[in-house]
């Protein structure tokens, strides 16, 4: 039987005190498409990404990724079952080179440490697959660059490169464009888009650009104060009155 959904969430919650930022969300993500997750400042959707990939645990709720409970699971655990990350804040090494900083997560993935009992094939292994990633973000020519002197755009691609350096079955971008220029943010999308082709990883990304959310998803979920507020195509999602309501304002109709 195969198995359509890759992240399945049931009567997820999470409290800070008293106060909900993510209010009983049930929904599944499928398997082998671009979803994304909307919703005004404040929706819980930084909170939902969170509570999935293990950096809080849920106040309720299940979480099941690839068929099997990651609830309450670390970091560094959901990471290793396939399920990457990048953060809304950039995480990476300023003063290392760019292929530096994807040979550091390659090494984490493989597993292997520099030893040098494994000798310098293993290393030359490292490097070339490095190479490969750095070649499918259009990154090739930087690889010597250090990294803070890179452009904020080009910054937050390395970011996309270290996630894809743990070998993801499913990437999940928060907010891959914010802060950029309009420029960065077309390449962003394409990106993804050529990511998204080219390896068939499953992406979940959250955004706040309309423009980007209705030319990049085939699924788009809406978060409106903790709760699942509407989900479907993204001609669905346009046309519905309750999210209309939700973004007065008219970001919609960007
Ligand atoms: N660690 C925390 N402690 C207390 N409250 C928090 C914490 N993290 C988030 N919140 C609150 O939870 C709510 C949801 O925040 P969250 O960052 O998930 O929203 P968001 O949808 O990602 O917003 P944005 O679009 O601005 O990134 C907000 O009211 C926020 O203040
Ligand atoms: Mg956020």
């Amino acid at each position: 039987m195969e198995d359509r959904t890759i992240l399945s969430v049931e009567n997820l919650s999470k409290a800070f005190g008293k106060f909900y930022a993510i209010k009983d969300v049930t929904l599944q993500v499928p398997k082998g498409e671009i979803t994304a997750l909307i919703g005004p400042n404040g929706a819980g959707k930084t909170t939902f990404y969170n509570v999935v990939t293990g950096k809080y645990k849920p106040t309720t709720g299940r979480i099941v990724f690839e068929g099997r409970e990651i609830t309450g699971l670390p970091p560094h655990k959901t990471a290793r079952l396939g399920l990457g990350r990048s953060f809304q804040i950039t995480n990476i090494f300023l003063e290392n080179t760019v292929e530096e900083n994807i040979l550091a997560a390659l090494v984490a993935y493989h597993g292997r440490g520099l030893s040098l009992f494994r000798g310098l094939n293993a290393y030359r292994d490292l490097k070339e697959e490095a190479h490969e990633i750095l070649e499918m973000l259009g990154l090739a020519d930087r690889a010597r660059e250090v990294a803070k002197n890179l452009a904020y755009g080009d910054k937050r691609l390395v970011e996309i490169g270290i996630a894809m350096a743990g070998h993801p079955k499913l990437i999940m971008l928060d907010e891959p464009t914010a802060g950029m220029t309009p420029e960065e943010t077309d390449r962003m999308v394409a990106m993804i888009q050529g990511l998204f082709q080219e390896t068939g990883i499953t992406f979940f990304l959250t955004e706040h650009d309309m423009k980007v959310v209705f030319s990049i998803a085939h699924r788009i979920l809406v978060l409106h104060q903790g709760s699942l507020l509407a989900q479907g195509s993204p001609e669905e999602i346009r046309n519905n009155p309750r999210v209309r309501e939700a973004y007065l304002g008219g970001s919609l109709d960007a």
